[in-house]
């Protein structure tokens, strides 16, 4: 598996499996098959409810909880310090685990600094081996990695080929933080599966438009989390370290950005009413 070293010297894989809108009930199944795939990064979040099908499925894999590397996020319900605080020994208990490889605050809003200040100490503490952000886009991002004592490790956001986030990584490394994609595959949103460029590039190399568009991503230097319920995807979306995109292909995927969210806007008013609500 490639690895990342993170700001910290901590060392990530560089793929992993998501599991957002993976039910509760189907969580520990999916986990426990992408864990037989070889899957060995788990990304998921308070926000999931599915903490403890990963920690179950973490369990029965009788894996070495150091071979594994576990990503949980603090939801803004939790957030100001002493919430945060205690919703991270909640995420440690669900999970069935003393540590969290990489503890995000999942969103920019609320008392975001008292949350952060809460992943800080519970680091020092050896709880989290490494505290990071999502969805925080430069101007959020750059405010809080100025004001803060232990820089984000990684920032998750959006990232796939219609929305590409290279301004946004550039900002990242400027504090040495890594890009994390979230939906990788863009969900299946904009006809992604059907991608003429990427269907094009995926005949050149015998590769599916999954595989072409995480290889792109790889080479820009992310940390990917596609995710599948099925088996035979898992495997197809880890199988991609055995070809390498030219620098052609490299430029005709970057001219699919169209610099705009499949998903919401963070900077949108309505959309910061939205998540007001679900406070
Ligand atoms: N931080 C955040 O705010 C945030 C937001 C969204 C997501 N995330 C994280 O990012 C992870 C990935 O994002 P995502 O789940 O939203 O979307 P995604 O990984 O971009 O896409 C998942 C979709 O693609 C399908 N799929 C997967 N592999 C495929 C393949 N090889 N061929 C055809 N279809 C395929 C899946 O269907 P099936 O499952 O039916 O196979 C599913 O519908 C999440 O699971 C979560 O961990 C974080």
């Amino acid at each position: 598996m490639k690895t990342v070293t993170l700001n910290n010297g901590v060392v990530m894989p560089q793929v992993g499996y998501g599991v957002y809108q993976v039910s509760p009930a189907e969580c520990e199944r999916c986990v426990s098959d992408a864990l037989k795939v070889g899957y060995r990064m788990i990304d998921t979040a308070q926000a999931y409810h599915n903490e403890e099908g990963v920690g179950a499925a973490v369990k029965k894999s009788g894996i070495a909880r150091d071979e594994l590397f576990l990503v949980s996020k603090v939801w803004i319900s939790n957030y100001g310090y002493d919430k945060a605080k205690a919703s991270i020994d909640e995420s440690l208990r669900r999970l069935g685990t003393d540590y969290i490889d990489l503890m995000l605050l999942h969103q920019p809003f609320c008392d975001r600094y008292g949350a952060y200040r809460a992943l800080e100490d519970a680091y020092r503490a050896g709880k989290l081996r490494a505290i990071g952000v999502s969805n925080f886009y430069p101007d959020h991002f750059i405010d809080l990695a100025s004001n803060v004592e232990i820089v984000p490790a990684v920032n998750q956001v959006e990232t796939h080929v219609f929305d590409q986030q290279t301004s946004a990584q550039a900002y990242m490394k400027e504090f040495g933080t890594h890009m994390m994609a979230w939906a990788p595959l863009a969900e299946g949103r904009n006809n992604f599966f059907s991608n003429p460029v990427l269907e094009s590039i995926g005949r050149k190399y015998g590769k599916s438009v999954a595989q072409v568009a995480l290889r792109w991503l790889l080479q820009r230097d992310v940390i990917i989390i596609p995710k599948s319920v099925h088996v035979e995807r898992m495997q197809q979306n880890l199988d991609i370290f055995d070809f390498e995109l030219s620098q052609e292909d490299m430029d005709a995927i970057a001219a699919l950005d169209t610099q705009r969210s499949l998903f919401f806007d963070h900077h949108d008013p309505e959309v910061v009413k939205m998540f007001m609500s679900w406070r």
